[in-house]
Formats: C-alpha cells, sequence, structure tokens
C-alpha cells in the first residue's frame, strides 16, 4: 500500500520534531521549559468554562456548517473594534484559524499553484500547502533590517504564472514584524496587478507592542474583494484546545465555494462555539492586559539575549515570537544537544530549530525561534541555560 507523495514530501513540524527528546528527557527527571511552542501560559477567562458547564441541550448535535449564528455575529462586532468590517453572513467559523487556511488554499488553488509568503513563516503554512499539493513560494526579507518588506520587488521577483495569492502572518509569527501600512500597501498593489488572493493571517492582531498603531490591510478599501481574513481564538484568549477560528471574505463566490467545504465536515463543536461567544464580549481591556504581561516578557527577554556574546536578534513589535541567530553552525544540533546532553541544576530548554521556517535558505541553519510564553522567572532560567549551553557546545 503507497503512502501520497504530498504526504511523503511534507517535513514534520519544525516546533514539535524535538519532542521525542525532550520526553526522554523529561523521563530522567530533568525539568523541560518549553519555548519551542506557542502555548499560552496565561488561564483561560473562568467565562469560558462558566459557559461550557451552563450549556444545557439533551441531544448534542451538529451545528449549521457556517457556525452558529451568535458567535458569527460576535465575530463581526469584535472586528468593527478594530475598523474592520465584515457582516455575520460574511464570516464562516472553522476550527481555529488552521482550518480557515487550509479551506483558503484548497478553494483559491489548484495542485501545482503557487502562495507567495514573507520567509521565515509559520512553518505549519509550508504542510497546509503541500498536503494541498501547493507550492509554497518564499520572498526574502532579512533580520537586519527586522524582517520589514524592502519593496514591491523583493515580492514581484517570484510572482509567476501559477502564484494564485499572497500570504502572510500581521503580526508575525515566527519572526513578531508588524507590517506598516505601506508594506500593506505594496502587498496590496500587487495583489491587485497580477490579480491575486491576500490571506491576512491576523491571529495576533491584539498583541503589538510600544504603542504601534496597528492596521489591518482591510483598511484599503479596494482590496476587499481579493481579501481572505484569518482569524482564531486560540491565542487571545488563551483558548487553543477550543480550536475556534474565522474565515471571512466579501468575495461571495469565493465565500460559496468555502462553503462546500464547511458542509462537507458539517459542522464544528457545538459547546465550544456557545462558549466563544462569551469570550469575545469581554472587554477589550482583557486582551490589552495581556497585550501588556506579553510586552514585558518581550522586554524581559530581549534585555538578557543583548548581553549574550555571539547572538543577534531583531526586536519583535508583536506576537510572541523572535528569531534569533546564534554563534552556532547547526542550530538543530545544539537545540537536541540541549536536550540530550545539557542541564543546569537538572533543568534545560527547548527551542524550536529555524530552518523549519525557511523553505530552503540556508539563514535558518544557524537561528532558533524563541516563543515567549512562560513567566519572566523561567524567561530568565532559561535563557541562562541557553548563555551557558551555547558557551559549553561551541568548547566541545
Ligand atoms: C501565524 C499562525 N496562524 C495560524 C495559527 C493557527 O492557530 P489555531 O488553529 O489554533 O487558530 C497559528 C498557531 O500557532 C499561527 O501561529
Amino acid at each position: 500500500m503507497l503512502i501520497s507523495k504530498r504526504i511523503q514530501n511534507t517535513k514534520l513540524s519544525a516546533i514539535r520534531k524535538l519532542t521525542p527528546f525532550a520526553k526522554k528527557t523529561k523521563a530522567k527527571g530533568i525539568k523541560v521549559y518549553h519555548m519551542n511552542i506557542g502555548q499560552p501560559d496565561i488561564e483561560t477567562p473562568n467565562e469560558y468554562f462558566e459557559a461550557l458547564k451552563h450549556y444545557k441541550t439533551k441531544v448534542l448535535g451538529y451545528e449549521n456548517s457556517e457556525g452558529i449564528d451568535e458567535l458569527r455575529e460576535s465575530f463581526s462586532k469584535f472586528l468593527e473594534i478594530h475598523d474592520i468590517h465584515y457582516s455575520p453572513e460574511e464570516i464562516l467559523i472553522t476550527t481555529g484559524g488552521s482550518e480557515g487556511l487550509l479551506f483558503s488554499f484548497l478553494t483559491i488553488c489548484d495542485e501545482g499553484d503557487e502562495i507567495v509568503v514573507p520567509e521565515p513563516y509559520y512553518s505549519n503554512y509550508n504542510t497546509i500547502a503541500n498536503s494541498c499539493g501547493v507550492k509554497l513560494v518564499p520572498f526574502e526579507t532579512k533580520i537586519e533590517n527586522g524582517f520589514h518588506i524592502e519593496n514591491r520587488e523583493s515580492i514581484l521577483k517570484v510572482i509567476t504564472n501559477k502564484t494564485r495569492g499572497i500570504l502572510y502572518s500581521n503580526p508575525s509569527n515566527p519572526t513578531g514584524v508588524v507590517y506598516s501600512l505601506k508594506e500593506l500597501e505594496m502587498i496590496a498593489e500587487v495583489a491587485l496587478e497580477e490579480n491575486l488572493y491576500i490571506i491576512s493571517d491576523e491571529v495576533y492582531r491584539e498583541l503589538v507592542y510600544d504603542n504601534i498603531k496597528y492596521k489591518s490591510i482591510f483598511s484599503i478599501d479596494k482590496i476587499h474583494n481579493h481579501l481572505i481574513l484569518i482569524d482564531s481564538l486560540s491565542k487571545r484568549y488563551s483558548v487553543c484546545g477550543s480550536r475556534i477560528g474565522m474565515f471571512a471574505t466579501k468575495n461571495e463566490k469565493l465565500r460559496n465555494e468555502v462553503l462546500k467545504l464547511c458542509q462537507a465536515r458539517l459542522s464544528i463543536s457545538s459547546v465550544e462555539q456557545y462558549a466563544a461567544t462569551k469570550l469575545l464580549k469581554l472587554p477589550m481591556s482583557y486582551i490589552y492586559d495581556v497585550r501588556d504581561m506579553y510586552q514585558e516578557r518581550r522586554d524581559a527577554i530581549c534585555n538578557i539575549l543583548k548581553d549574550i556574546e555571539g547572538v543577534s536578534y531583531y526586536k519583535p513589535e508583536g506576537a510572541f515570537y523572535l528569531i534569533v541567530s546564534l554563534p552556532v553552525k547547526n542550530s538543530e544540533d545544539f537545540c537536541k544537544w540541549l536536550l540530550t546532553d545539557f542541564n543546569i541544576n537538572n533543568e534545560t530548554v527547548m527551542f524550536a530549530p529555524a530552518d523549519g521556517f525557511y523553505f530552503d535558505n540556508p539563514q535558518g541553519n544557524s537561528q532558533i525561534r524563541i516563543s515567549y510564553c512562560i513567566s519572566i522567572e523561567n524567561i530568565k532560567k532559561a535563557m541562562h541555560i541557553l548563555k551557558e549551553g551555547l558557551k559549553v557546545y561551541n568548547s566541545l
């Protein structure tokens, strides 16, 4: 029996591939600080659990394939706060942002088509693209420019007659870059000129630091028919396990096609959708308090990294990740070694090697992606392990 080439050609998740080593390390009684994965440690708001507790029904049935009306309405109202205007009918509820991305690829691309993306990018974009027979084509951004998009030409250079869309996350996982309106205008112009879709993944929208004014590409009216907006509650409310996300577009034809995929998977979980409506109604102060907490963590990690010899990084402007260049040739080997051969007082740290966030670019070989979803106290301990680990590793 055969396995499809699409899946055989897909790599294991860059974020999780060292997990078997971490498991063995933990089995030896060594504590591992997880800075490899974007799993917030912040408590899920109690309103969510209360809503689950109060959900009453005699039969737990399927819901509408589009998502329950209350949740579509709540999303629509929530987006208005950010000056993003989608009616409930223009919103389809999905199993996390992940399913919205999958449905986008399946609907706008045929096998062999291409989607362009600023590199480095969220590594699961590659997995999703491969599983749809779609080729992800990166355009370069550089650590020394804070991973900002340099110019229109850098995007145009990689566009071919097979390109169907431009995809990015804003703020970005893995770089923490927040694109300026000027950069979004570049993307919009290219999409209009080349007749492409834009997939704007805004799952970290509210996590923007230093009083930077966030603008969604939605603010550029003329691209509305080209635009797919992906959103999710996972990170914003620390409910990664609830799997509630959305796909929105003003393009009715496209939406009707995506609906076929929604109908094929019948419905997403019912109880979780009801509870999610409560989260979207929380005051914005909840989200901004969470943002401030992440900003403090970002400041803490950058303050330590700046004093580690041979390390370079760009201070992230949003989300809760950063790409760090290390004085090592092979960051995957170093990350593995930290788990298998190094600890301080029975504690070590796990990072994601950055090569999985690049298509095929040697830049990633000496970089890691750090997720700072842990407390400042633990960040300090983990960064100490990194600093001492680099010294020992480079003297072997
Ligand atoms: C950039 C980006 N997009 C989408 C997702 C998907 O998240 P979920 O499916 O939990 O909404 C993630 C998760 O880490 C992400 O980092």
